[in-house]
């Protein structure tokens, strides 16, 4: 059976501030999809948030870009930024929803969008993640250590299925253009794009021996579209685990390091991805540390068995440890660079308007 699966999100709004998308927002959202499902337009949904983003898994046999699945997740994030975000007044009540009316595909529009159709696997772990206050390059670092890195991944050693490789699709957010690299042949070349998470993104990844789908992301920037501030497309990601894939544990191994992305306070500055649980989905500190939640579920034709809240484990917990640890550690420089991002990432944001006022009061130096 083939099996579309959806990952579909936006910041419509959130409560006190930028910390967590309201509990009344996912009620509305999910009572939308139990309708959704009872048409048969769905087969199974999960609601959940991290942050202020609110996110909408759906799986269904419609296929990719499918108009009536976006326009069912563009219909929810529109009624509940009108039935619930603006009434409550909730901070930056539709964010995320850049374009007044649907035009057939989300993408574009604002929301972040991750979909992938396969034919179901006899079983077929799927694993989500779905992070707040960074952008999805945070995504390069974590898929070349799961794709592509034997020192995470045994099973590119071991399993004759992953072998040979996986090849990666980067997209460049700016040019809109995209790339297939084939590892392990071309990984210094994959590293010499992917290092530059703000411009470079990995937007899907498929086993090399018979080009199966094996992870997608979201890949947009929201800067782009709208051409200034509006908060950062905190990302998500789908990923297939097991049987000639990485395994569950080798996933989530690549989260057992806080490496620093951007996207923290403002969109402005870097700090470390902690992996939390769901109750620990919220933005607190310096409006971060940018976190990232995991969800694992079991597909049976369609219909999404779980989740298990993968982070919600003491072996995460040194993980958050180095965050926290890092996260002070970068707090210290204010703002100071390498802690705020550099002028070409602040372009989008309002420092410019600042240093406009300032131009007028520059003379010439004097010779050195
Ligand atoms: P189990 O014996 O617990 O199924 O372990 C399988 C495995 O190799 C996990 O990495
Ligand atoms: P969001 O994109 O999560 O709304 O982040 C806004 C922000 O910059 C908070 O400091
Ligand atoms: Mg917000
Ligand atoms: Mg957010
Ligand atoms: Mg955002």
């Amino acid at each position: 059976m083939r099996i579309t699966v959806s990952l579909i999100k936006a910041d419509v709004g959130g409560l006190a501030g930028h910390v967590v998308v309201h509990p009344k927002l996912e009620e509305l959202a999910r009572k939308r999809l139990e309708e959704a499902r009872e048409t048969g337009l769905l087969i199974d949904f999960y609601v959940y948030h991290v942050g202020d983003d609110l996110q909408l898994l759906m799986t269904h046999t419609k296929g990719e870009n499918n108009a009536e699945i976006h326009k069912l997740a563009w219909d929810i994030f529109v009624e509940v930024t009108e039935k619930v975000s603006k009434p409550l007044k909730l901070y930056g009540a539709g964010q995320d929803l850049l374009k007044d009316t649907f035009s057939g595909n989300i993408k574009g529009m604002g929301p972040g969008c991750a979909e992938m159709e396969f034919e179901e696997r006899r079983s077929e772990p799927i694993l989500v993640f779905s992070a707040d206050k960074t952008e999805p390059g945070a995504w390069n670092y974590k898929l070349y250590r799961i794709f592509a890195d034997p020192f995470n991944t045994a099973g590119l050693i071991i399993d004759p299925a992953m072998h040979s490789g996986f090849i990666f699709e980067v997209v460049d957010v700016y040019e809109h253009k995209s790339v297939k690299l084939s590892t392990p042949e071309e990984s210094y070349d994959l590293l010499a794009l992917i290092g530059t998470p703000g411009r470079y993104v990995v937007k899907r990844v498929y086993r090399k021996s018979d080009g199966e789908i094996a992870a997608v992301s979201s890949a947009t920037r929201l800067s782009l579209i709208a051409g200034r501030y509006v908060g950062k497309d905190d990302p998500v990601l789908i990923i297939r685990a097991q049987h000639g894939f990485p395994a569950t544990g080798e996933v989530l191994e690549a989260f057992a390091f806080p490496h620093l992305v951007a996207g923290w306070m403002r969109g402005s500055h870097t700090g470390p991805l902690m992996p939390v649980p769901l109750r620990y989905a919220q933005c607190t500190r310096f409006d971060g540390p940018p976190r990232v939640v995991g969800l694992g579920f079991q597909l049976h034709d369609g219909r999404l068995e779980g989740p298990v809240d993968l982070f919600d484990d003491p072996a995460f917990e040194m993980t958050r440890r180095m965050a926290e640890e890092v996260a002070d550690y970068m707090r210290r420089h204010g703002p100071f660079m390498p802690h705020r991002l550099g002028p070409e990432e602040m372009e989008y944001t309002t420092l410019p308007s600042v240093l406009e006022k300032l131009k007028a009061r520059f003379v010439p130096a004097e010779a050195e």
